[in-house]
């Protein structure tokens, strides 16, 4: 058994880690700040003797005693990102250091949750994990996208310059229950918008494609990594390669849900990429991982929690 820090614990993907490392039988220490993360999450774990919350900034230094460090603070859906874009930069620069402080006095091993922003607006297509990115460092997406940018940096050369064990994965769009309602990310904006019969909202043309991956798949992801054999630092993608335009989601949604919603189409926001996709190989040599919950079945038990969380208001 060790004794786990999940930075972010208390936010969508934080809390099925939580479940996951209880589960596996492991204590967990849950760090958060609760900017964008709830109680709600991890209210199902409160009693369980072997967990731990504790609401701290990461931006400040943190003394712990610990053996595994998960790094996934930081707010993650652009509305939440772009609410006050400094202190997001500081989440992952100043949050990354402090984890990686930590993992260095500790001599303990720390896992990135990095991301596929990285690739920015990306000019070819699917990304492989040696594609360098086309990023804006001007625009209204780069205080986390360059934050996060920063932050594999940071991991590499404390790697390097001080062996600090590291884990870096570079997470594709992700869904599931436990997703804000209100966070502007495509799958709980339609999911929300169909359950309450309003319109959904497309931007562009609809024809500009994602990947979605299930949450389940993203935590064996992520745990398979932190678990991976020593030196094999990534970073790794990690997301569903399945395609889909977001018509054919809009519509999948909308048979799902019964819904009588009708499709509107807004303008593209500012830097909003137009295809992202990941490519898994190294994932599946190294990690013996891929992507199990296909869109419909993952879909199926999201709209049931949206459904679960609207009635309850
Ligand atoms: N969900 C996805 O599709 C996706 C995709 C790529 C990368 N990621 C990365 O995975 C991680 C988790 O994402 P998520 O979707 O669960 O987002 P989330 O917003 O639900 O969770 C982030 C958690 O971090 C906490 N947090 C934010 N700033 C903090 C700070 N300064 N100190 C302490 N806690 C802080 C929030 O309160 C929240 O609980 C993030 O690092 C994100 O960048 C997620």
């Amino acid at each position: 058994m060790k004794r786990i820090l999940v930075s972010g614990g208390a936010g969508f993907l934080g809390s099925h880690l939580c479940d996951k490392l209880l589960a596996e039988g492991h204590e967990v220490l849950c760090v958060d700040n609760f900017f964008t993360g709830s109680r709600r999450n991890i209210y199902h774990l409160l009693d369980n003797k072997r967990f731990e919350l504790l609401r701290h900034d990461v931006t400040h230094p943190l003394y712990v005693e610990v053996d595994e460090i998960y790094n996934l603070a930081c707010p993650a859906s652009p509305i939440h990102y772009q609410f006050d874009p400094v202190q997001t930069t500081k989440t992952s620069v100043i949050g990354a250091m402090n984890m990686l402080g930590l993992a260095k006095r500790l001599k303990i091993k720390v896992l990135q949750a990095s991301t596929s922003e990285i690739y920015g607006d990306p000019e070819i297509h699917p990304q492989p994990e040696s594609y360098r990115g086309n990023v804006n460092t001007l625009g209204p997406r780069a205080c986390y996208d360059e934050g996060k940018r920063c932050a594999e940096t940071l991991f590499f050369d404390y790697h390097r310059q001080h062996g600090v064990a590291i884990k870096v994965m570079r997470i594709f769009n992700t869904y599931g229950p436990r997703m804000h309602p209100n966070d502007g990310r495509v799958v709980s904006n339609f999911i929300v918008q169909a359950l309450k019969g309003q319109d959904i909202t497309i931007y562009g043309d609809g024809k500009q494609t994602r990947s979605f991956c299930y949450v389940d798949d993203n935590i064996e992801g992520m745990y398979k990594l932190m678990n991976s054999r020593a030196g094999f630092t990534g970073p790794v993608n990690i997301g569903n390669p399945g395609e889909f335009t977001m018509l054919e989601l809009a519509q999948l949604v909308i048979e799902l849900t019964n819904s009588k919603s009708k499709l509107v189409f807004m303008p593209l926001p500012q830097d909003d990429p137009l295809q992202r996709k990941p490519v898994i190989d190294l994932a599946k040599k190294e990690l013996d991982w891929e992507p199990k919950i296909p869109l419909r079945e993952g879909l199926i038990k999201t709209i049931s929690y949206f459904d679960q969380i609207l009635k309850e208001g």
